[in-house]
C-alpha cells in the first residue's frame, strides 16, 4: 500500500488518525463532566480512555510525527529549533506527561487530580491537532515531493503493522469505537 495506489498521502492519514483521537476526547470530555457533577467516577472507562491515549495517540500516532514526517519536514527545510516542529514536539511531552498524570490519577481513585489532568489534556490535544491540521500538515503538503510521500506512506504501513502495548492497530480502533458506543456524544 502506498500513495501511488490508495490516494492517500501522510498527512491524510494522520489527519484520520486526528479524527480517532478527538472522538475518544469527546468520551474523556464527557466522562469528567460527569465525575465533576457528581454522577460517578467511572474508573473502568477512563482507564480505557488513558490507556487508548498511551498506545493509539502516543506510541503510535505521535512516534509516526516524530520519527517520520518531522525528520522529513525538517529535511525540506522547515525549522525545528524556534519553529513548528519545536513546538509540537514539546506539546508531544506535555501529552505524555499529561497521560502519565491521568493514568496515576485513575489508578488512585483521585478525581479532582484526574479532572485537572483531563481539562489540560484535551485543551492541549484539541489545539495540537488544530494547529497540525492547519498550519504545519499544510505547510507539509507544499514541500513534500511526491517520492517523499510515498515513502512516508510506505514507513506508516510498517509502524501500522506493530504492536503498540499487546495490542494492534484494529484492536484500537475497535476500543475507541466501544467507547463511543458506551458514551455516546449528546
Ligand atoms: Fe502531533
Ligand atoms: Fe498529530
Amino acid at each position: 500500500m502506498n500513495a501511488s495506489n490508495t490516494g492517500e498521502t501522510p498527512t491524510s492519514v494522520l489527519k484520520s488518525e486526528h479524527k480517532v483521537i478527538l472522538r475518544v476526547i469527546a468520551v474523556l470530555q464527557h466522562l469528567v463532566d460527569r465525575s465533576e457533577s457528581g454522577a460517578g467516577f467511572e474508573k473502568h472507562c477512563l482507564g480505557r480512555c488513558v490507556e487508548f491515549f498511551r498506545l493509539f495517540a502516543d506510541a503510535c500516532h505521535h512516534a509516526k510525527e516524530e520519527d517520520l514526517l518531522f525528520p522529513a519536514l525538517e529535511s525540506r527545510g522547515i525549522p525545528r529549533e524556534g519553529g513548528p516542529i519545536g513546538c509540537m514536539l514539546e506539546e508531544h511531552r506535555m501529552a505524555r506527561e499529561l497521560t502519565r498524570q491521568m493514568g496515576d490519577a485513575v489508578d488512585g481513585d483521585d478525581a479532582e487530580g484526574l479532572h485537572g489532568a483531563a481539562r489540560q489534556y484535551i485543551d492541549l490535544l484539541t489545539q495540537h491537532i488544530h494547529k497540525e491540521d492547519n498550519v504545519l500538515f499544510a505547510m507539509g503538503e507544499n514541500v513534500l515531493s511526491d517520492t517523499d510521500q510515498e515513502s512516508l506512506c510506505g514507513k506508516f504501513c510498517e509502524v501500522a503493522c506493530r504492536s503498540f502495548g499487546g495490542k494492534n492497530l484494529d484492536e484500537l480502533h475497535r476500543m475507541a469505537d466501544e467507547l463511543e458506543a458506551r458514551w455516546p456524544a449528546e
